[in-house]
Formats: C-alpha cells, structure tokens, sequence
C-alpha cells in the first residue's frame, strides 16, 4: 500500500508518520511512505521506503506532482491553523482552501485513465461551527463557521463530500476535538492556551490563562486524535451515506477541570505557575459539548478525563519526569 501524508511535519503529521512507520495501517504493510510539508519533514526509523518532499500544496503543479504516483491513501493534514487563518486572510484562503481544492482536483485527473479512487482523510475542525450554539450540540447540527479557519474547513468538508459523490476519491472528513497537550513550541492556533497551561507548568514554566477558568471545551489526546486517523484509514465509508463529515468524539471539560487535573498530577506548585491576568473578553462562543453518537457507533474513540490525557503527554511527548 503506498501512503501520503500532507503536512507530515506538523504535530499530528509526525506522531501519524511514526505510528504507521511501527504499525502499517490497520494491520496491512506500508510499501512506501511519501511525506510533504511546506517544511521538509523528518523520517521517522523504519524499513519502509519513504519519501519526503519540501512542497507548497498551493503552488501550481504541486497536488500534481504528489498524487503522480497515486498513493492509495491520502492523509490530507496541510493548514493554515486558525490564529495565522484570521490574521493572514490571503494565506489561510489560499493555503485551506486552494490547496484543499488543488489536491482534490489533482486526484480528480490522476484517475482520468480510470481505476484510480483513493481513501483521502480530511481533518476538519470543530470551528465549521458558530454560535449560537447550544450547550450539547447534537450531529446534524448546522455548519455555521464564524472563523476564515472555520468556513475553508467547512468548504473543505463539501468540496471532499461532492468529489466522493462524484467517486474521483474516498473521502471522509474528521471534525478533530481540540488536541490537548501539544508537544513542543505552540503553533498560531487560536486554542493554544489549552495546552500551554498544561505544558508548561509540567515543565516548571509559566504559562498565561487568557479566558475565565469557567469555560468549557471539547479536547482529545495527540494519541486519540493519531486513533482517529487510522481508524478513518481503513473505515467502511459506506456506512457513512452521503454525509462524509464526522465530529469526533471527546471529553468535554472546563479550564478548571484541567487545572484540578495539573494538581493531582505534579501538585500546588504546578498551578501556581499559571498567571491569569484580567480578562479582556470571555471566549463564549466556543463549542462546548457534543453529543458524537455517529462516530462512536463508527468505532471512534477518545479519552474520559484529563488525568487521562495529562497521563499521555507523560508518556508520549514529556522527555523529563514532571517538575517537581
Ligand atoms: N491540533 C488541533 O487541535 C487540531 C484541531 C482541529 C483540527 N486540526 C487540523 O489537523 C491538522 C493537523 O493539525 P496540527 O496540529 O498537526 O497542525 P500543525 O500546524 O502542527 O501542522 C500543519 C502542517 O501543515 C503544513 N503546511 C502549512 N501550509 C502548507 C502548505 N502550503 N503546503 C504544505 N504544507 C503546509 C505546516 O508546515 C505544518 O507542518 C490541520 O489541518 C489542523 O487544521 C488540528
């Protein structure tokens, strides 16, 4: 099987790259492994043949020259990540959704001689969805993005939706929780307190509240979300119907939820790293809590609690034991 990975540098691109390079996708050997990023990303150790590629998905001619090779299984990861999306309008569009749309055409022609129609794993975000929301937002909820971040990636939900319709490709969309606690230096997410006032104190390091310990979110470990993906890889999409866009399952939780969490686990000190100066406005608007009855009937999974996903940051991502 020969499988892609775009935006194989990232987070999730790496922890993705390394797990199929150990495991294969759902028990079946990997002949060869293509990994592109705009930033050429690393190999991870394994027998199998991989390729990497510095490539801008955007850039004409480059969806084509990744899928030439037609790689049974796409893994379409490339973004523009939603802080960078809002303030950078032309590169958000042109990245999340040009690049989206040039890959999916890119597929579209490399299957004009036929027999050509790969599973491609979209990850989509939760910011397809505006206010106002409810407390528990139920599947068939409206898109209604409120973000540039959120409505390319609801463009990208309906471009992957028509292009399996159309059967050029095998598409399903992943409406990702937010990941929880990211490994190493933040990206331009909008969301990335979320992980910083976890990380850091991990580390012995400050870090800043930006919102009111009250709020609550929808999060999933880098290892779940890593689960989701795989498990995408191989799903029968036909139990999917038309609809090829999932939310997935998560824990819904408080920031105080992740802070009683970060106190059992490394203790009073640990909190006290977390400075929480006024806040400047409250992020209400974000979803809350979902009720993911599709993609769990589907076989998708994620964690219960936060001791659980602090517990898998430990011990996937934190090189030296917690800071005392
Ligand atoms: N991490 C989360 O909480 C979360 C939540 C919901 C959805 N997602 C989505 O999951 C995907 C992966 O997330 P992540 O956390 O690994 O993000 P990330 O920012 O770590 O990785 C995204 C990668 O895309 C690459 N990229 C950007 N522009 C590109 C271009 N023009 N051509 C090729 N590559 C390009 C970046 O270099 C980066 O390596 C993204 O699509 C993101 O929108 C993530």
């Amino acid at each position: 099987m020969k499988v892609m990975i775009v935006g194989a540098a990232g987070m999730l691109g790496r922890k993705l790259s390394a797990r199929i390079a150990v495991e294969g996708i759902g028990g079946q050997a990997v002949d060869s492994l293509v990994l592109a990023d705009v930033v050429t990303p690393d190999k991870p150790p394994t027998r199998t043949v991989v390729e990497t590629h510095a490539i801008d998905l955007a850039a004409p001619g480059s969806a084509e020259r990744l899928v030439r090779d037609r790689p049974d299984l796409i893994f379409h990861l490339a973004a523009v990540v939603s802080g960078e999306a809002e303030a950078d309008l032309e590169k958000g569009y042109r990245v999340n959704l040009d690049g989206t749309r040039a890959l999916l055409e890119a597929i579209r022609l490399a299957g004009d001689s036929g027999g050509y129609c790969p599973r491609v794993v979209f990850t989509s975000s939760l910011a397809v969805f505006g206010e106002p929301l409810p407390d528990l937002i139920e599947d068939t909820f409206i898109t209604t993005p409120l973000t540039s971040y959120g409505t390319q990636k609801a463009i990208g939900e309906l471009l992957l939706s028509d292009y399996s319709r159309r059967g050029f490709l095998d598409g399903i969309a992943l409406r990702l929780p937010t990941i929880v606690i990211r490994p190493g230096k933040p990206n331009r997410a909008a969301s990335g307190f979320f992980s910083s006032i976890l990380r850091e104190p991990l580390a012995g390091q400050e870090a800043v509240l930006p919102v009111d310990v009250g709020l609550r979110h929808w999060f999933a470990s880098p290892r779940a979300a890593v689960g989701f993906l795989l498990h995408a890889a191989t799903l029968d999409t036909s139990l999917l119907g038309a609809r090829r866009a999932l939310t997935l399952p998560g824990l819904s939780a408080t920031v105080a939820d992740e802070i009683e969490a970060l106190r059992r686990a490394a203790g009073d000190k640990a909190v006290r790293l977390i400075r929480h100066p006024a806040i400047e406005r409250i992020v209400a608007g974000w979803p809350r809590s979902f009720r993911t009855e599709r993609a769990e009937a589907l076989g998708f999974r994620a964690e219960a609690s936060f001791d659980e996903i602090i517990r898998i940051y430990v011990e996937d991502d934190l090189d030296a034991p917690i800071a005392a």
